[in-house]
């Protein structure tokens, strides 16, 4: 297959992990007789500085021209001081909305060989974890009515949530369907004891659960997932809920994988055409150190493969790939243990290319 990717490496470590994502799916082209090629797009920070704005037009044209979007990283504390419309992080809810991408699929899987870098104790995870955060990805109070105005104490800043039946069924629909394909059971996230556009998400999320009577369903408020997490995260199959709550729980669910930089992420609109990138931010902290993980983003290409271009063999090898080198002890700094092959970005990169 031909296919053409527009690829947005970013601020901070986003070069660095996208420039190994790249060499893993050239790696699948030649063992698997495809033809991938590239369109590099600025988008973050480093548009700021070439040309004034986070998300240039080019950018979203690159991306609505091609068939995918893989993506690094955005952001860095030279932007910090911008105003929130200015910052490098509109680039990337610009691009989700521009692009219509409303489903974010975070899988947390813990592997194995990685037991050691998770913090939870051994018995909470026996057995492994194998779960998947459904983020509603372009509603919610993200992109809700936003201000400033004069309060009881002053000025004061107010951002609004609101969803609708319809975002939270379109949604709730790629979370039963996504159950239905793995151990059939959907916890819906939210705050209905609090908030009102909670209940409006919990009932048509209920109306839809009787569409799917093979699927177990249960609600849960936001405040206990966030414990049951850490309490009893092999609960939990699919986890469906709003843009602020998914944000926040899924950093949470990437630390019981044993590091942010192993989660992956995928999100997708109505058609095949859909943005990859690893959870974890920029990290300018460690930019340019070869510390970075890239496996985040090569298991982000892995899932390109296979949403986006429909090659599910060419996704199982990427990740099988990526086992494989976890087993052998090879450890970037995140996720290093006892006895374990420190290695760099570029070390992990080539040694899960060579073993496509
Ligand atoms: C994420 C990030 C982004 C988000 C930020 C950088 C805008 O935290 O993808 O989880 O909030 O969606
Ligand atoms: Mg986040």
């Amino acid at each position: 297959m031909k296919a053409h990717l527009a690829v947005i490496p970013g601020d901070g470590i986003g070069p660095e992990i996208i420039a190994e994502a790249l060499k893993v799916l050239q790696a699948v082209a030649r063992r698997y007789g495809h033809t991938f090629d590239y369109t590099q797009a600025l988008a973050g920070g480093c548009a700021i500085d070439a040309v004034g704005e986070p998300l240039p037009e080019a950018t979203v044209k690159a991306c609505k021209a091609s068939d995918s979007v893989l993506l690094g990283a955005v952001g860095g504390p030279k932007w910090d001081g911008l105003p929130g419309d200015k910052r490098p992080e509109r680039a990337l809810l610009g691009l989700r909305s521009a692009l219509g991408l409303f489903a974010n699929l975070r899988p947390a899987l813990l592997y194995e060989a990685l037991s050691d870098a998770c913090p939870l104790k051994p018995a909470y995870t026996r057995g492994g974890l194998d779960l998947v955060i459904v983020r509603e990805l372009i509603g919610g109070i993200y992109f809700g009515e936003r201000g400033r105005r004069t309060g009881r104490f002053g000025e004061e800043g107010y951002d609004t949530m609101a969803y609708s039946a319809f975002e939270a069924e379109r949604i709730g629909r790629v979370a039963f369907e996504m159950a239905r394909k793995r151990r059939k059971k959907v916890t819906s996230v939210d705050k209905a004891n609090v908030l009102e556009n909670s209940r409006v998400w919990r009932a048509a999320m209920h109306k839809l659960a009787e569409a799917y009577p093979d699927v177990e369903y249960e609600d849960m408020f936001v405040d206990n997932a966030a414990m049951q997490l850490v309490r009893n995260p092999r609960q939990f199959d699919v986890l469906v809920t709003g843009n602020m709550f998914g944000d926040i729980l899924s950093d949470e669910a990437s630390m019981i994988t044993g590091s942010i930089g192993m989660l992956p992420s995928a999100s997708l609109g109505e058609g095949t055409l859909g943005m990859y990138e690893p959870i974890h931010g920029s990290a300018p902290d460690i930019a340019g150190q070869g510390k970075a993980n890239p496996l985040a983003t090569i298991l982000s290409a892995a899932m390109l493969l296979r949403y986006s271009l429909g090659l599910a063999d060419e996704a199982a090898a990427v990740e099988g790939a990526v086992q494989a080198v976890l087993e052998q002890g090879l450890r970037t700094p995140d996720i290093m243990s006892e006895g374990c092959t420190p290695v760099n970005t570029r070390q992990m990169g080539d040694a899960v290319a060579a073993r496509i």
